[in-house]
């Protein structure tokens, strides 16, 4: 597909076309496919003597290393698994490096101005990526970055997790529009992402809130303003009843990081509107059940529903990466 999103920032789900999220899904489909054969090819040889663009040991099956001599900068002001994991595994996959910057290394909005960070890692680094409390900040660090800004997690957005989340249900159920999505919890950052996203896409959604933590009314305008163009349905209740049929039942944790002092009252708030057996006998009996992880285990979700074969969460988590990658590819003009 001849979609050309070299230089371009990735802070929100809408921030790329339909044609764009699909270029990036089948790029990334491509890659995982060579990465795995490259992977399986000879098992007794170390991956990094089968990647980076270097010939494998078997000579057949090399893992091109299309951002060879690039660099992405990373910053975090919160903790992270599989953001960080995976964003600098990709990267010494490709070829590229990662430099991990720790919450008290440039103690972002405190030691410089976020003007002045940005624009000195543009004359450093080749893309962006960045994990903030206030989404202001990575709107700031790409209105004044001169190289790709990702979001690698806002209070607001979570862009990278749905790209994941996409590739994964494709996976599992060969396509995204026409089919019905939920998700259950709080209307949060990934909520919102999901949200956006399956609008775009041609998803039909269901948010399943308890009162009072329903999504940002602004997203929901914006989720169901281009569902019109798409023809998804977009639906926000506090009925449990709504995930009649799903095809995909997605969950988050009750408190988000930055939210710990909620976290006991919440727990009283949300205790129904969690993901167990009940809640696959609602949906479809073969709906794929979602987790960005981490997992707060008999809260939001329960560990037997999470080991199910309904259950893809740690594929998700897997196709973070190669979400990213292709991400990556894309933004820096390499795909
Ligand atoms: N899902 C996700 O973003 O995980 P981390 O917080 O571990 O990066
Ligand atoms: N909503 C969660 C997502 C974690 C990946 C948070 O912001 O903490």
């Amino acid at each position: 597909m001849g979609v050309n999103l070299k230089g371009r920032h990735f802070l929100s789900m809408l921030d790329f076309s339909l044609e764009e999220i699909l270029a990036v899904l089948e790029t990334a489909r491509r890659m995982k496919a060579t990465l795995v054969k490259c992977r399986s090819a000879v098992p007794s040889t170390p991956v990094a003597d089968r990647v980076g663009g270097r010939t494998g040991a078997d000579g057949e099956h090399p893992f091109p290393g299309p951002l060879a001599g690039k660099t992405l900068a990373m910053i975090f002001q919160k903790p992270s698994l599989r953001t960080r994991v995976s964003f600098e595994t990709g990267m010494t996959l490709l070829g590229g490096h990662a430099i991990y910057l720790a919450p008290t290394d440039i103690s972002l909005g405190a030691r410089e101005t976020t003007e002045d960070i940005a624009l000195v890692l543009s004359r450093y680094v080749d893309v962006i990526m960045a994990r903030v409390f206030g989404h202001d900040i990575v709107v700031a660090l790409a209105k004044h970055a001169t190289v790709p800004v990702i979001n690698g997690l806002s209070d607001f957005e979570h862009p990278c997790q749905i790209l994941a989340d996409f590739l994964t249900v494709l996976e599992r159920k060969g396509r995204l529009d026409g089919i019905h999505g939920c998700y259950i919890g709080d209307g949060n950052n990934v909520c919102h992402s999901l949200m956006l996203g399956a609008a775009r896409v041609g998803m039909h959604f269901t948010a399943i809130t308890p009162p009072g933590y329903e999504p940002k009314p602004e997203v929901n305008r914006s989720a169901v303003q281009e569902g019109a163009n798409t023809g998804a349905k977009i639906v926000v209740t506090n009925d449990l009843k709504a995930a009649a049929g799903a095809d995909m039942v997605y969950t988050d944790v009750w408190a988000s990081m930055g939210q710990e002092s909620e976290a006991s009252a919440r727990k009283k708030v949300f205790k129904d509107y969690r993901i167990d057996a009940g809640t696959i006998k609602i949906a479809n009996k073969d709906c794929i059940i979602l987790h960005c992880l981490p997992a707060h285990y008999g809260d939001e979700i329960d560990y037997a529903t999470s080991r199910t074969p309904n259950s893809a969460i740690f594929d998700q988590a897997e196709n973070r990466m190669h979400a990213q990658n292709a991400l990556m590819v894309h933004l820096m003009g390499c795909a």
